[in-house]
């Protein structure tokens, strides 16, 4: 008789996957269990069997871990948003260690002693949101929130303890709103930025709003204090509705009396506390003196490189983004940095970066998941610093970036954190300092 392949199984989880699973082995084939955590036993339903894996939920737990919590929140194990709010914050944070040592040492690059970490209050954090919206009138009507686990499905979410709370807060009147809107079904997204002074919410439409569309979303700004912008194509189609002409968004880098200013559709890193500290650490880690000079790749808004400046005798920012490059220059100026330029180039593309005016004995790097191999490759061949500090929101390409690095012969993995950017989420930002040999 065949075995029923929707029965539940009994096993024993053995590890975390990197996007916060339990592994276990049944039958000798690898299991990705969502909802175990390792040491525990578990009964699990089966999910979806592929050749060389399967993955399956927790059905009932058998034998705990002692590391095991109660989720805070209600949405846990549905919203997309969290994947490892049933563990502790100390395993957390052991959790993403591992995740990192093991793809350093899986890509062979010798460890520093000891990986630190910095960490600041786990929840009401994320000052940068991208939440999806559907009008689903069975459902109720319009869900504003995070795609669920496993589907393209929204969560409808009435609060959301991982969000600056006074958007979470926003939440409920959000979905009134949207059910005002003529193009309801037509609106798939609200980005939220949060700043300092202001917090905006940019809603994509792909149908043209009308006139009490926009007076709609006008009073709701007006009501709750909240900058609104519509936008209907790419980021050039952002359009402000209330105030009709708002602040820029800004936030401060306090130990360095600096304020960054950025638009609602701009990049920043989404846990302001952690930012500061790192942007701390970068610029401790590097002892810049006032001879050196310093390359800051991938730059954005001038993160890293105004804070950089006030210590080096020069800094230059290279980004990819035109209206970036512009927003760092505009940042300098305002914070009064006149050792700080910027230059828009494309750091994937070998052949047009072009750094040759400077003489650089520090650089940073903090690439897109994509890592940062090319502009790499450039700095080692042509530039040969001192010290390169390597900012990293994926392992995996820290980790081949990491033995590029190691293999040239010429540098050594001097330190390395997590830096605890996005709590109860299985994303690993990572810091990573590489010397010279001498
Ligand atoms: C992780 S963000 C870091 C930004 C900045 N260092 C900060 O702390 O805010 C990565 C940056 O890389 C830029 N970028 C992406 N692809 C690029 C490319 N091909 N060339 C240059 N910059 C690129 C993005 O626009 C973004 O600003």
């Amino acid at each position: 008789m065949k075995a029923d392949p929707t029965a539940s199984v009994e096993t024993q989880i053995e590890g975390l996957s990197h996007d916060g699973r339990g592994v276990a082995r049944i039958e000798g084939k690898v299991w990705f269990v969502e909802g175990a955590l390792p040491g525990e036993t578990v009964s699990v339903k089966r999910l979806k069997g592929r050749r060389s894996y399967s993955t399956g939920v927790v059905d009932s737990i058998i034998v705990k871990s002692a590391d095991r919590v109660k989720p805070k929140c209600g949405y846990f194990g549905i919203c997309g948003g969290c994947a490892v709010q049933h563990l502790s914050y100390a395993g957390q944070l052991d959790f993403k260690k591992q995740v990192v040592s093991d793809a350093l040492v899986g890509a062979q690059v010798p460890l520093p002693d000891q990986i630190d970490i910095l960490s600041a209050d786990p929840w009401a954090y994320r000052r940068r949101a991208r939440l999806g919206v559907r009008y689903v009138p069975k459902k109720g009507g319009a869900l504003v929130g995070f795609r669920e686990r496993n589907n393209s499905y929204i969560t409808g979410l009435e609060s959301c303890d991982v969000l600056v709370k006074s958007v979470s807060d926003l939440l409920p009147s959000l979905r009134g709103l949207i059910e005002q809107i003529s193009v309801r079904d037509q609106l798939p997204q609200i980005e939220v930025a949060v700043g300092e002074n202001a917090t905006a919410l940019v809603f994509r439409h792909l149908k043209p709003l009308t006139d009490p569309d926009r007076d709609a979303l006008a009073a709701f700004g007006e009501i709750h204090q909240t900058q609104i912008f519509t936008q209907s194509k790419g980021p050039k189609t952002v359009t402000a509705v209330w105030p009709t002409e708002p602040d820029s968004l800004n936030y401060p880098l306090e130990k360095f009396g600096l304020t960054i200013e950025f638009s609602p559709v701009d990049f920043v890193q989404i846990n302001g506390a952690i930012n500061e500290k790192l942007v701390e650490t970068i610029t401790s880690w590097l002892e810049l003196n006032h001879q050196d000079e310093v390359l800051d790749l991938f730059c954005g808004l001038g993160n890293f490189s105004l804070a950089t400046a006030q210590s080096a005798k020069k800094v230059l920012g290279v980004e990819g983004e035109p209206s970036l490059v512009q927003k760092a220059e505009l940042n300098a100026s305002r914070n009064q940095i006149q050792n700080a330029t910027f230059r828009t180039r494309d750091l994937f593309d070998d052949g047009i970066a072009d750094w040759s005016e400077g003489n650089f004995s520090k650089v940073i790097v903090d690439p897109p998941r994509s890592g940062a191999r090319e502009a790499l490759k450039r700095v080692v061949d042509d530039v040969k610093p001192e010290a390169i500090a390597y900012v990293s929101c994926n392992p995996a390409t820290l980790a081949r970036d990491s033995a590029d690095l190691i293999e040239s012969g010429i540098y050594r993995l001097d330190r390395l954190l997590v830096a605890d950017m996005f709590p109860h989420t299985a994303h690993v930002e990572t810091a990573a300092l590489f010397k010279q040999i001498s």
